[in-house]
């Protein structure tokens, strides 16, 4: 394990995941710098720990060949890559997004033996025929075929503040009635965005491990979409909802039109995913972080951070 003070370019560094990634890391002594397509702007969604960090300017979408990342690696020890997209929009496309740059900067980042943090996702696999999910897939294909001392992490679904999605599951989890489409009965293992960020830390400061090149991170508990929705509601005081079982024809028309209009975290992508078991195997955060995993949905929700608020303002 590397203990010394690293420089970590954190790629979507004001993100839900990468700047509780930032955070983590500047908690360990590390330095961090922030990438975004728009670093002036920002500013505006990153907590105020993180407003002195440095920031540098970061289009994934454009930096297709290795040699254009020579700037943005510049005096950088570990890469940390929390980019993804749920749709497409003009250049900003699935291949461009989640294939191209990542293996531009896996090869960028073998040349320069700088470590690589790679945010996949849980529950990617060869039949799928969602476009998102396929890209996710070989992405982490992409990297694994460079020389790169690279991990790729796959978080189960994500709790905390200020997330997209997760912003979402608690607003319906306060609605008495939740619409639940009738084939979402996988399992998912929700884990605290806190503790994944932990777990990209500790995995910036290691090097050459051959057996952390895939980590699968999940949460203590296992649950439906429906039991995961009650969990959260439980957490705001009120009494358990009623379920409203939604024709899977009916979800899949209503993720469709969402995907279409970018309405919306659900999608189709989402709802794949909802049908079958996404639980690590093995869970490896409890080894990562030192501890048990966080309990989510048991205490009450922490009030959004006024930096989450400001990113939806803006
Ligand atoms: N949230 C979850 O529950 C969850 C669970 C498992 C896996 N994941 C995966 O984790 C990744 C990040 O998720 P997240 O929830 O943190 O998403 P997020 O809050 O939307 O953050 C993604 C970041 O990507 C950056 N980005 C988007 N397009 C870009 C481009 N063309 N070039 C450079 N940067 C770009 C954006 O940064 P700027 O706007 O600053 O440019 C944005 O802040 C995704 O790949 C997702 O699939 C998420």
């Amino acid at each position: 394990m590397n203990n010394h003070p690293l420089k970590v370019l954190i790629l979507g560094g004001a993100g839900f995941i990468g700047r509780h990634a930032a955070l983590a890391l500047q908690a360990r002594g590390h330095a961090v710098v922030i990438a975004s397509r728009d670093p002036s702007r920002a500013g505006r969604r990153l907590p105020v720990e993180l407003f002195l960090c440095e920031r540098r300017e970061a289009h994934l979408d454009w930096l297709t060949a290795p040699s254009a990342w020579n700037g943005l690696l510049r005096g950088i020890d570990c890469v940390v890559n929390a980019v993804g997209i749920l749709r497409e929009r003009g250049f900003e496309t699935f291949e461009r997004v989640h294939i191209r740059g990542p293996r531009a900067l896996a090869e960028a980042c073998a040349r320069r033996s700088i470590r690589l943090v790679h945010v996949s996702a849980l529950g990617l696999t060869d039949n799928s025929r969602n476009r998102f999910l396929r890209s996710k897939l070989l992405g982490e294909r992409v990297i694994a075929g460079t020389r790169a001392d690279y991990s790729i992490v796959r978080p189960s679904l994500l709790e905390g503040a200020g997330g997209f999605g997760a912003e979402w599951l608690r607003r319906v989890a306060r609605w008495p009635l939740h619409p639940l489409p009738m084939d979402a009965r996988g399992r998912v293992a929700a884990l605290d965005v806190r503790d994944l960020a932990e777990a990209i830390a500790a995995l910036c400061q290691q090097r050459n491990r051959p057996e952390l090149r895939e980590v699968e991170l999940g949460g203590g508990v296992r649950r439906t979409l429906a039991e995961h929705l009650e969990a959260l509601r439980a957490a705001t005081g009120n009494r358990p909802a009623l379920r409203l079982p939604v024709p899977a024809p009916l979800a899949w028309l209503g993720a469709q039109v969402c995907d279409l209009l970018h309405l919306t975290p659900v999608s189709a992508s989402q709802l794949e995913l909802l049908r079958r078991d996404n639980l690590p195997r093995p869970n490896l955060l409890p080894a990562l972080i030192g501890r048990a995993p966080t309990p989510v949905g048991r205490e009450p929700f922490a009030a959004e951070p006024s930096y989450a608020q400001r990113a939806k303002a803006a």
